[in-house]
This record gives C-alpha cells, structure tokens and sequence, in this order.
C-alpha cells in the first residue's frame, strides 16, 4: 500500500504523542544497552492515532523484525503456537485489536509472555500431558481501542501501557505538511491547517482527506493546496467547519430531534442510525466526547449545548443539554 510510505519509521520523524514517544524512547534505550528484549508494550486509543505505526517503529528502533497479525485471525491455540516457535530473538510480536483473542488462545499467551514457555498439551483424555518448549526473548506490541476490553490477566502482563491520544491542530498541521512533500503537492500553511483543523484529532483522517483535497486541486485548482481549496473540498466531503462528518452530525442530530437531546441508550441509537454499536462507542464517540458535543451519563448518551448550536437547534421546552 502507498499508505506506508507516509508512516513515519524512526521515532524521531513521529509528530505528537509527546508523553508516549518520551517514554518509550527511554525504554529502547534502556533495553537496547541491557541487550534484552523490551518489555511488552500495550498501545490502546481510538483508531488511527498511531498504535501500528509505534510497534514498527519499536521494532526498527530495536534492530529486530516485526511478525504482525490481528486477535480475530489467530483462531485456535495451534496458530498462535505456530507464530510463537518461528519468532527470533528480540523479535517484535504485533497484535492488532488484542482484544479479540479467544479465551483458549490467551490461555497460551501468558506463560509465553511471562516466561517465555509454551505449554503444548499432547493426546486427549487420561493420557494427555503438557509439553513445556523454551521461546526466544521476544516483545509483544499489543493494540486494542480501549484498555477496559482486556482481561485483566493479559492487561496485567505488559510493562508498559501507553495511552495514545487526540492530536492537536498544530501536530496534524505537522503531519499534513510532512505528507504533503512525499505526496509532491504544494500546500500552504493555512491549506495544511485547514485539513489538520477538520480531521477529527486523527493521522489517519488527515493523510486521507489530504489524499482528496489533492485531488480537488490538481482537477479543479491550480495544483495548489490553499485555505480555500481546502475549504472547498472538505465542504464537498461533507465535513463540516469543526471537521464532524455525516455519521457525526447524523448520530447529534438523533439524539436531539429524536430523543429529545437524550439520554437514550447505546443499543437504541445504534438503531436509530443503522451503525454498530461497537462503531460507535470505539470509533465515533471518543471524538464528540473529547470535543464536548456528547456526554455519556448512567441512562444514556446525551447532546451537549456546544452540539445544539453547532447543529442550529433550539433546545425545546423540557430539553436539557448538557452531562
Ligand atoms: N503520519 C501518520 N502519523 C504520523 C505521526 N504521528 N508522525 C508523523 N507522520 C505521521
């Protein structure tokens, strides 16, 4: 994928994240002088802040290789088995949306990461016994939206848990700008603001609608990214002044011409929207929440004041906006 190429490989070409890139700086550095392996590092937030891109970036940092897979696609106990006896030592285990790793499998996981052993049960019923193989030192790199969906004994196994979070216009703006020179398009500092302003705190939106907005320019522009052919195509691809898209903007306005501003409950809006709720909890909540356009209180979500106005609804008699 062309998308790779704008990820940053050293840690010192990765903009934002301040704490999280200070920390494990000193643990690379630490390990790497120690000639160990890393501790396991557990990266949790909502998607496209970074978590991939970090657990390759450990992995060069290192000097080792990276093996990356996903919770869902390891499937029984055997796959990860497999994974396991072909690392290398200091290698870097990379798994995706953790979370999702069946109990039987996370059964294997931890004496693999606490010890380094593989317990392998051989034969069935009265005969069946355990065989221990030693593994190489490895680190795994896990990632997961929200650390709240791990068990607390795989939780309680990583060294080191990093929060990743919202970035701020300014580090996007970094971001776009950066992009924009390995994409050869010519954009002004206020076209690379107006993009980082309306990317939802997210690399990932940014590197996309700077993939469009390029797009507009070079068809219907002068092959330049300016504020106003940034303006211009973001309208197009409806997103909004504060960067809210259609689902954004669909799930607020639910919640205030259907429900009186809310509370309503996670499973009736998901309804109401047609979206998942795992979507909308893990993917387009943290977001609003983060912005001030949506509280979660004990009976349900609700629309802020800030989304009342944002949105050009009044509240009506008996609305009460806010947490
Ligand atoms: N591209 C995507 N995310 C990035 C980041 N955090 N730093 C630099 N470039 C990026």
């Amino acid at each position: 994928r062309f998308e790779a190429s704008l990820r940053p490989r050293l840690l010192r070409e990765y903009i934002g994240q301040l704490k999280a890139r200070e920390n494990l700086e000193v643990f690379i550095q630490a390990a790497r002088s120690r000639q160990e392996a890393l501790d396991h590092v557990l990266f949790y937030g909502p998607p496209g802040l970074g978590k991939t891109t970090l657990a390759n970036i450990i992995a060069g940092e290192m000097g080792v290789s990276i093996k990356s897979t996903s919770g869902p696609v390891i499937e029984k106990p055997g796959d990860l088995a497999a994974i396991l006896t072909n690392l290398e030592s200091g290698d870097v285990l990379f798994i995706d949306e953790i979370h999702r790793l069946s109990p039987v499998v996370e059964e294997v996981l931890y004496p693999a990461m606490e010890d380094y052993q593989l317990d392998i049960i051989i034969g069935q019923g009265p005969s069946a016994r355990t065989v221990k193989l030693d593994l190489p030192r490895f680190t795994l790199v896990g990632a997961t939206t929200r650390a709240g969906l791990l068990s607390s004994p795989l939780r309680d196994r990583f060294g080191v848990i990093s929060r990743l979070e919202f970035y701020s216009p300014a580090e996007l703006a970094q971001i776009v700008t950066r992009s924009a020179r390995i994409l050869d398009i010519p954009t002004d500092p206020e076209g690379a603001l107006e993009i980082a302003r309306r990317s939802r705190g997210t690399p990932r939106i940014a590197n996309r609608l700077l993939r469009r907005v390029r797009d507009f320019a070079e068809v219907r522009g002068a092959g330049v990214i300016t504020r106003e052919v940034a303006d211009s195509a973001l309208g197009r691809l409806e997103v909004d002044s504060l960067g809210l898209d259609h689902m954004d903007r669909l799930i607020l306005l639910t919640i205030i011409d259907k429900f009186g501003g809310g509370p309503v409950g996670l499973e009736t809006l998901a309804a109401a929207v047609g979206e998942e709720k795992d979507t909308i909890e893990d993917v387009i909540e943290p977001y609003l929440i983060q912005q001030g356009y949506l509280n979660r209180t004990p009976r349900g979500r609700k629309a802020s004041l800030a989304a009342y106005r944002h949105l050009q609804r009044l509240p009506a008699a008996g609305d009460e906006p806010g947490g």
